[in-house]
Protein backbone atom coordinates (compact mmCIF):
# COMPACT_ATOMS: atom_id res chain seq x y z
CA UNK A 1 0.00 0.00 0.00
CA UNK A 2 2.48 2.08 1.22
CA UNK A 3 4.95 1.56 -1.44
CA UNK A 4 2.35 1.64 -4.06
CA UNK A 5 1.84 4.87 -3.24
CA UNK A 6 5.19 6.15 -3.35
CA UNK A 7 6.03 4.83 -6.94
CA UNK A 8 2.76 6.54 -8.17
CA UNK A 9 4.46 9.90 -6.33
CA UNK A 10 8.09 9.21 -7.85
CA UNK A 11 6.23 8.43 -11.21
CA UNK A 12 4.39 11.84 -10.93
CA UNK A 13 7.32 13.41 -10.09
CA UNK A 14 8.86 12.25 -12.84
CA UNK A 15 6.28 13.47 -15.48
CA UNK A 16 5.94 16.45 -14.19
CA UNK A 17 9.94 16.40 -14.49
CA UNK A 18 9.68 15.55 -17.95
CA UNK A 19 6.63 17.51 -19.01
CA UNK A 20 8.19 20.85 -18.09
CA UNK A 21 11.95 19.46 -19.46
CA UNK A 22 9.73 19.87 -22.67
CA UNK A 23 8.38 22.79 -22.14
CA UNK A 24 11.86 24.50 -21.28
CA UNK A 25 13.46 22.56 -24.65
CA UNK A 26 10.05 24.47 -26.35
CA UNK A 27 10.72 28.16 -25.24
CA UNK A 28 14.25 28.15 -26.09
CA UNK A 29 13.52 26.44 -29.51
CA UNK A 30 11.27 29.33 -29.88
CA UNK A 31 12.74 32.30 -29.10
CA UNK A 32 15.85 31.43 -30.70
CA UNK A 33 13.73 30.94 -33.88
CA UNK A 34 12.26 34.48 -33.70
CA UNK A 35 16.32 35.92 -32.65
CA UNK A 36 16.62 34.51 -36.60
CA UNK A 37 13.71 35.44 -37.92
CA UNK A 38 14.91 39.16 -36.72
CA UNK A 39 17.93 38.78 -37.60
CA UNK A 40 16.63 38.24 -41.14
CA UNK A 41 15.03 41.18 -41.53
CA UNK A 42 17.79 43.12 -40.33
CA UNK A 43 19.34 41.37 -43.52
CA UNK A 44 16.62 42.25 -45.63
CA UNK A 45 16.67 45.81 -44.50
CA UNK A 46 20.07 46.85 -45.42
CA UNK A 47 19.98 45.14 -49.40
CA UNK A 48 16.56 47.19 -49.68
CA UNK A 49 18.05 50.50 -48.80
CA UNK A 50 21.23 52.34 -49.23
CA UNK A 51 23.85 52.00 -46.50
CA UNK A 52 24.73 54.94 -44.19
CA UNK A 53 29.17 55.06 -43.74
CA UNK A 54 31.09 56.72 -41.21
CA UNK A 55 33.45 58.62 -43.15
CA UNK A 56 36.56 56.22 -42.21
CA UNK A 57 34.08 53.24 -43.54
CA UNK A 58 34.10 55.25 -47.12
CA UNK A 59 37.43 56.04 -46.95
CA UNK A 60 38.30 52.57 -46.36
CA UNK A 61 36.00 51.59 -48.94
CA UNK A 62 37.02 54.01 -51.44
CA UNK A 63 40.40 53.16 -51.42
CA UNK A 64 40.44 49.95 -51.64
CA UNK A 65 40.13 49.51 -55.71
CA UNK A 66 41.13 51.31 -58.45
CA UNK A 67 37.83 53.04 -59.65
CA UNK A 68 36.77 52.78 -63.56
CA UNK A 69 33.42 53.53 -62.43
CA UNK A 70 31.27 55.84 -60.93
CA UNK A 71 31.91 54.66 -57.04
CA UNK A 72 28.64 54.09 -55.76
CA UNK A 73 28.31 56.79 -53.45
CA UNK A 74 25.51 59.58 -52.55
CA UNK A 75 26.85 62.53 -50.54
CA UNK A 76 24.39 65.37 -49.00
CA UNK A 77 25.58 67.85 -46.65
CA UNK A 78 23.87 70.09 -44.21
CA UNK A 79 25.23 72.35 -41.30
CA UNK A 80 24.81 68.70 -38.31
CA UNK A 81 23.19 65.58 -38.31
CA UNK A 82 19.11 67.26 -37.97
CA UNK A 83 17.42 67.40 -40.91
CA UNK A 84 14.15 69.28 -41.53
CA UNK A 85 11.19 67.08 -42.01
CA UNK A 86 10.77 67.09 -45.48
CA UNK A 87 14.84 66.76 -46.18
CA UNK A 88 14.35 63.61 -44.32
CA UNK A 89 11.99 62.20 -46.41
CA UNK A 90 12.94 63.34 -49.50
CA UNK A 91 16.48 62.03 -48.17
CA UNK A 92 14.60 58.31 -47.52
CA UNK A 93 13.58 58.11 -51.47
CA UNK A 94 17.18 58.05 -52.64
CA UNK A 95 18.36 55.60 -50.06
CA UNK A 96 14.56 53.11 -50.37
CA UNK A 97 15.91 52.93 -54.12
CA UNK A 98 20.01 52.88 -54.02
CA UNK A 99 20.06 49.48 -53.01
CA UNK A 100 23.87 48.50 -53.24
CA UNK A 101 24.85 52.13 -52.92
CA UNK A 102 26.53 53.72 -50.02
CA UNK A 103 25.16 56.95 -48.42
CA UNK A 104 27.17 59.80 -46.39
CA UNK A 105 25.34 63.27 -45.29
CA UNK A 106 28.65 65.61 -44.60
CA UNK A 107 28.22 68.11 -41.92
CA UNK A 108 29.96 71.34 -41.87
CA UNK A 109 32.42 70.22 -39.36
CA UNK A 110 33.28 67.02 -41.54
CA UNK A 111 33.52 68.91 -44.36
CA UNK A 112 35.70 71.43 -42.71
CA UNK A 113 38.18 68.63 -42.10
CA UNK A 114 37.88 67.17 -45.11
CA UNK A 115 38.95 69.97 -46.93
CA UNK A 116 42.28 71.30 -44.43
CA UNK A 117 43.44 67.39 -44.68
CA UNK A 118 42.93 66.75 -48.65
CA UNK A 119 42.65 69.59 -50.15
CA UNK A 120 45.29 71.96 -48.36
CA UNK A 121 45.85 74.01 -51.54
CA UNK A 122 41.64 75.11 -51.46
CA UNK A 123 41.49 75.37 -47.54
CA UNK A 124 42.35 79.30 -46.74
CA UNK A 125 40.08 79.73 -49.61
CA UNK A 126 37.57 77.74 -47.92
CA UNK A 127 37.34 78.93 -44.63
CA UNK A 128 36.52 82.46 -46.00
CA UNK A 129 33.69 82.23 -48.28
CA UNK A 130 30.93 83.43 -46.68
CA UNK A 131 28.05 83.42 -46.49
CA UNK A 132 27.86 79.59 -45.42
CA UNK A 133 26.34 78.55 -49.13
CA UNK A 134 29.62 79.46 -51.08
CA UNK A 135 31.32 76.75 -48.92
CA UNK A 136 28.42 74.55 -49.12
CA UNK A 137 28.42 75.41 -53.16
CA UNK A 138 32.29 74.83 -53.06
CA UNK A 139 32.53 71.20 -51.20
CA UNK A 140 30.26 69.37 -53.38
CA UNK A 141 33.05 69.95 -55.68
CA UNK A 142 35.76 68.20 -53.97
CA UNK A 143 33.35 65.11 -53.20
CA UNK A 144 33.57 64.76 -56.63
CA UNK A 145 37.09 65.73 -57.59
CA UNK A 146 38.23 63.45 -54.36
CA UNK A 147 35.62 60.40 -54.21
CA UNK A 148 33.59 60.96 -57.00
CA UNK A 149 29.90 59.45 -57.08
CA UNK A 150 26.69 61.25 -56.85
CA UNK A 151 26.35 64.47 -54.90
CA UNK A 152 22.45 65.44 -54.18
CA UNK A 153 20.69 68.81 -52.38
CA UNK A 154 18.80 67.91 -49.83
CA UNK A 155 15.64 69.03 -51.29
CA UNK A 156 15.57 66.46 -54.52
CA UNK A 157 12.80 63.67 -54.19
CA UNK A 158 14.09 60.37 -56.16
CA UNK A 159 11.52 59.36 -58.49
CA UNK A 160 12.95 56.17 -59.95
CA UNK A 161 17.00 55.22 -60.40
CA UNK A 162 19.05 56.53 -62.66
CA UNK A 163 22.21 54.95 -62.31
CA UNK A 164 21.72 52.55 -64.85
CA UNK A 165 22.73 55.29 -67.15
CA UNK A 166 25.76 55.80 -64.86
CA UNK A 167 27.42 52.49 -66.76
CA UNK A 168 31.12 53.56 -68.47
CA UNK A 169 30.32 57.15 -68.51
CA UNK A 170 32.67 59.41 -66.32
CA UNK A 171 30.50 62.91 -65.36
CA UNK A 172 26.86 62.87 -65.57
CA UNK A 173 25.39 66.31 -65.18
CA UNK A 174 21.64 67.12 -65.46
CA UNK A 175 19.83 70.39 -67.58
CA UNK A 176 16.99 72.20 -66.29
CA UNK A 177 16.65 74.21 -69.48
CA UNK A 178 18.02 74.24 -73.26
CA UNK A 179 18.18 78.27 -72.56
CA UNK A 180 22.23 78.53 -71.82
CA UNK A 181 22.19 83.07 -71.79
CA UNK A 182 21.41 82.05 -68.28
CA UNK A 183 24.06 80.00 -66.89
CA UNK A 184 22.21 78.76 -65.06
CA UNK A 185 20.64 76.02 -66.89
CA UNK A 186 23.36 73.35 -65.59
CA UNK A 187 22.78 73.01 -62.11
CA UNK A 188 25.07 71.89 -59.31
CA UNK A 189 22.43 70.78 -57.10
CA UNK A 190 22.72 66.96 -59.05
CA UNK A 191 26.00 65.72 -59.93
CA UNK A 192 27.80 62.54 -60.59
CA UNK A 193 31.36 61.87 -61.35
CA UNK A 194 34.71 59.52 -61.31
CA UNK A 195 37.19 60.40 -58.75
CA UNK A 196 40.10 62.66 -60.15
CA UNK A 197 38.12 64.49 -63.53
CA UNK A 198 39.88 67.36 -64.45
CA UNK A 199 36.67 69.36 -64.62
CA UNK A 200 36.30 69.84 -61.63
CA UNK A 201 39.75 71.65 -61.02
CA UNK A 202 38.69 74.00 -63.21
CA UNK A 203 36.07 75.00 -61.21
CA UNK A 204 37.51 75.00 -58.13
CA UNK A 205 40.33 77.34 -59.68
CA UNK A 206 37.60 79.67 -61.00
CA UNK A 207 36.87 79.90 -57.33
CA UNK A 208 39.85 80.92 -55.64
CA UNK A 209 41.11 83.38 -58.59
CA UNK A 210 38.14 85.18 -58.42
CA UNK A 211 37.80 85.20 -54.36
CA UNK A 212 41.50 86.73 -54.40
CA UNK A 213 40.84 88.91 -56.40
CA UNK A 214 37.41 90.80 -54.58
CA UNK A 215 37.51 93.61 -52.73
CA UNK A 216 36.17 93.18 -48.88
CA UNK A 217 33.07 95.36 -49.55
CA UNK A 218 32.37 92.58 -52.74
CA UNK A 219 32.36 89.54 -50.72
CA UNK A 220 29.54 91.19 -48.39
CA UNK A 221 27.94 91.37 -51.27
CA UNK A 222 28.33 88.13 -52.72
CA UNK A 223 24.35 86.94 -51.45
CA UNK A 224 21.34 88.17 -53.18
CA UNK A 225 22.27 86.12 -56.44
CA UNK A 226 25.87 86.28 -56.57
CA UNK A 227 26.20 83.56 -55.09
CA UNK A 228 24.91 81.64 -58.44
CA UNK A 229 27.69 83.28 -60.05
CA UNK A 230 30.62 83.03 -57.46
CA UNK A 231 30.02 79.56 -56.28
CA UNK A 232 26.92 77.93 -58.18
CA UNK A 233 25.71 76.69 -60.92
CA UNK A 234 27.38 79.50 -63.18
CA UNK A 235 30.73 78.44 -62.19
CA UNK A 236 30.01 75.06 -63.16
CA UNK A 237 28.64 76.39 -66.82
CA UNK A 238 32.14 78.74 -66.74
CA UNK A 239 34.32 75.64 -65.30
CA UNK A 240 32.34 73.23 -68.40
CA UNK A 241 33.20 75.74 -71.06
CA UNK A 242 36.93 76.06 -70.14
CA UNK A 243 37.28 72.14 -70.14
CA UNK A 244 35.05 71.39 -73.21
CA UNK A 245 36.54 73.98 -75.04
CA UNK A 246 40.36 73.24 -74.09
CA UNK A 247 39.73 69.57 -74.48
CA UNK A 248 37.44 69.78 -77.62
CA UNK A 249 39.71 72.73 -79.27
CA UNK A 250 37.21 74.78 -80.24
CA UNK A 251 35.16 77.62 -78.82
CA UNK A 252 31.88 76.46 -79.66
CA UNK A 253 28.77 77.03 -77.53
CA UNK A 254 26.88 74.29 -75.62
CA UNK A 255 24.19 74.31 -78.12
CA UNK A 256 26.61 74.24 -81.09
CA UNK A 257 28.50 71.12 -79.28
CA UNK A 258 24.86 69.83 -78.94
CA UNK A 259 24.08 69.34 -82.40
CA UNK A 260 21.50 70.89 -84.04
CA UNK A 261 18.07 72.08 -81.83
CA UNK A 262 15.78 69.45 -82.89
CA UNK A 263 17.87 67.12 -80.94
CA UNK A 264 16.86 69.06 -78.10
CA UNK A 265 14.19 67.43 -76.60
CA UNK A 266 13.14 67.36 -72.73
CA UNK A 267 14.45 63.91 -72.44
CA UNK A 268 17.16 63.67 -74.35
CA UNK A 269 20.90 62.73 -73.74
CA UNK A 270 24.06 63.97 -74.84
CA UNK A 271 27.62 63.52 -74.68
CA UNK A 272 30.28 65.67 -75.08
CA UNK A 273 34.19 65.05 -74.53
CA UNK A 274 32.90 62.03 -71.80
CA UNK A 275 30.86 64.38 -70.10
CA UNK A 276 26.94 63.15 -70.14
CA UNK A 277 24.31 65.48 -70.22
CA UNK A 278 20.49 65.02 -69.22
CA UNK A 279 17.96 66.36 -70.45
CA UNK A 280 15.49 68.90 -68.00
CA UNK A 281 12.60 66.45 -67.89
CA UNK A 282 14.46 63.35 -66.15
CA UNK A 283 16.22 64.52 -63.26
CA UNK A 284 14.87 69.02 -63.05
CA UNK A 285 11.29 69.04 -64.56
CA UNK A 286 10.41 71.75 -62.72
CA UNK A 287 12.56 74.55 -64.18
CA UNK A 288 12.27 77.60 -61.83
CA UNK A 289 12.82 79.58 -64.33
CA UNK A 290 10.25 79.73 -66.70
CA UNK A 291 7.77 79.08 -63.82
CA UNK A 292 5.26 76.30 -64.93
CA UNK A 293 4.25 75.01 -61.87
CA UNK A 294 5.90 77.14 -59.49
CA UNK A 295 2.69 77.93 -56.97
CA UNK A 296 2.81 74.03 -56.00
CA UNK A 297 6.59 73.34 -57.00
CA UNK A 298 8.29 75.95 -55.44
CA UNK A 299 8.93 74.67 -51.45
CA UNK A 300 9.58 78.50 -50.74
CA UNK A 301 5.43 78.93 -51.35
CA UNK A 302 2.98 78.45 -48.73
CA UNK A 303 0.78 76.84 -51.62
CA UNK A 304 3.75 74.24 -52.04
CA UNK A 305 2.32 70.59 -52.70
CA UNK A 306 4.64 67.73 -53.47
CA UNK A 307 1.74 65.86 -55.71
CA UNK A 308 0.12 68.86 -57.47
CA UNK A 309 3.84 69.36 -58.91
CA UNK A 310 4.45 65.99 -59.86
CA UNK A 311 0.98 65.70 -61.79
CA UNK A 312 1.72 69.20 -63.65
CA UNK A 313 5.75 68.87 -64.31
CA UNK A 314 5.61 64.72 -64.56
CA UNK A 315 8.98 64.25 -63.78
CA UNK A 316 11.22 60.87 -65.02
CA UNK A 317 14.09 59.64 -62.61
CA UNK A 318 14.10 62.47 -59.74
CA UNK A 319 12.67 66.28 -59.05
CA UNK A 320 13.86 69.40 -57.29
CA UNK A 321 11.82 71.87 -55.35
CA UNK A 322 14.35 74.29 -55.28
CA UNK A 323 13.86 75.36 -51.43
CA UNK A 324 17.00 77.47 -51.15
CA UNK A 325 17.45 76.58 -47.82
CA UNK A 326 20.65 78.28 -47.65
CA UNK A 327 19.25 81.86 -48.37
CA UNK A 328 16.24 84.06 -47.88
CA UNK A 329 16.48 83.73 -44.19
CA UNK A 330 15.81 80.01 -44.42
CA UNK A 331 18.48 78.64 -42.95
CA UNK A 332 18.30 79.76 -39.01
CA UNK A 333 14.24 78.79 -39.92
CA UNK A 334 14.21 75.40 -37.55
CA UNK A 335 10.20 75.36 -38.70
CA UNK A 336 11.17 75.70 -42.53
CA UNK A 337 10.50 72.47 -44.32
CA UNK A 338 8.64 71.24 -41.54
CA UNK A 339 5.68 68.87 -42.73
CA UNK A 340 3.00 71.41 -41.12
CA UNK A 341 2.06 74.13 -43.76
CA UNK A 342 3.41 77.63 -42.65
CA UNK A 343 1.54 80.73 -44.10
C1 LIG B 1 21.65 71.10 -35.36
O1 LIG B 1 21.50 72.50 -35.48
C2 LIG B 1 20.23 72.98 -35.04
C3 LIG B 1 20.16 74.49 -35.23
O2 LIG B 1 21.03 74.96 -36.19
C4 LIG B 1 20.00 72.63 -33.59
O3 LIG B 1 18.70 73.04 -33.20
C5 LIG B 1 20.15 71.13 -33.39
O4 LIG B 1 20.03 70.81 -32.03
C6 LIG B 1 21.49 70.65 -33.92
N1 LIG B 1 21.54 69.20 -33.82
C7 LIG B 1 22.61 68.56 -33.35
C8 LIG B 1 22.53 67.08 -33.34
O5 LIG B 1 23.60 69.15 -32.98
C1 LIG C 1 36.96 59.94 -73.34
O1 LIG C 1 37.26 58.66 -72.80
C2 LIG C 1 38.06 57.84 -73.65
C3 LIG C 1 38.19 56.47 -73.00
O2 LIG C 1 38.80 56.55 -71.74
C4 LIG C 1 39.40 58.50 -73.90
O3 LIG C 1 40.17 57.72 -74.78
C5 LIG C 1 39.17 59.88 -74.50
O4 LIG C 1 40.40 60.55 -74.62
C6 LIG C 1 38.24 60.71 -73.62
N1 LIG C 1 37.94 61.98 -74.28
C7 LIG C 1 38.08 63.16 -73.68
C8 LIG C 1 37.80 64.35 -74.50
O5 LIG C 1 38.43 63.26 -72.52
C1 LIG D 1 13.42 77.12 -71.12
O1 LIG D 1 13.09 78.35 -70.53
C2 LIG D 1 12.48 79.27 -71.41
C3 LIG D 1 12.25 80.58 -70.68
O2 LIG D 1 13.28 80.83 -69.78
C4 LIG D 1 11.15 78.69 -71.88
O3 LIG D 1 10.55 79.57 -72.82
C5 LIG D 1 11.38 77.33 -72.53
O4 LIG D 1 10.15 76.72 -72.81
C6 LIG D 1 12.18 76.42 -71.60
N1 LIG D 1 12.52 75.19 -72.31
C7 LIG D 1 12.26 73.98 -71.79
C8 LIG D 1 12.75 72.82 -72.61
O5 LIG D 1 11.71 73.82 -70.74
Amino acid sequence: MVDSRLSQRILLFSLCFIFSFIIIIFVIKRSSLIENTKNNIDSIISSTSCKHISIDELDQWFHSKTWNEIPKIIHQTWKNKTLRQRQARWRQTWCEQYTGWYYHLWTDDENDLFVQTKFPWFYSTYKQLSPAILRVDSVRYLYMLYYGGLYIDLDYESIRRVDELFNNKYVVLSLINYSFQSMNSVPNSWIASRPNHPLWTYILYRIMLLWSRVTDQERNEFWNGKAEFFTGPQSLFEGLMFYLHSNQHTDQTLDQLFGNRENQKSDSIFEVANITFLGPKLINAYDWMNGIGADVCSAEKPTFDENKCKDIVKPIYAITYWSHSYGHGHENDAKYLGNKRIR
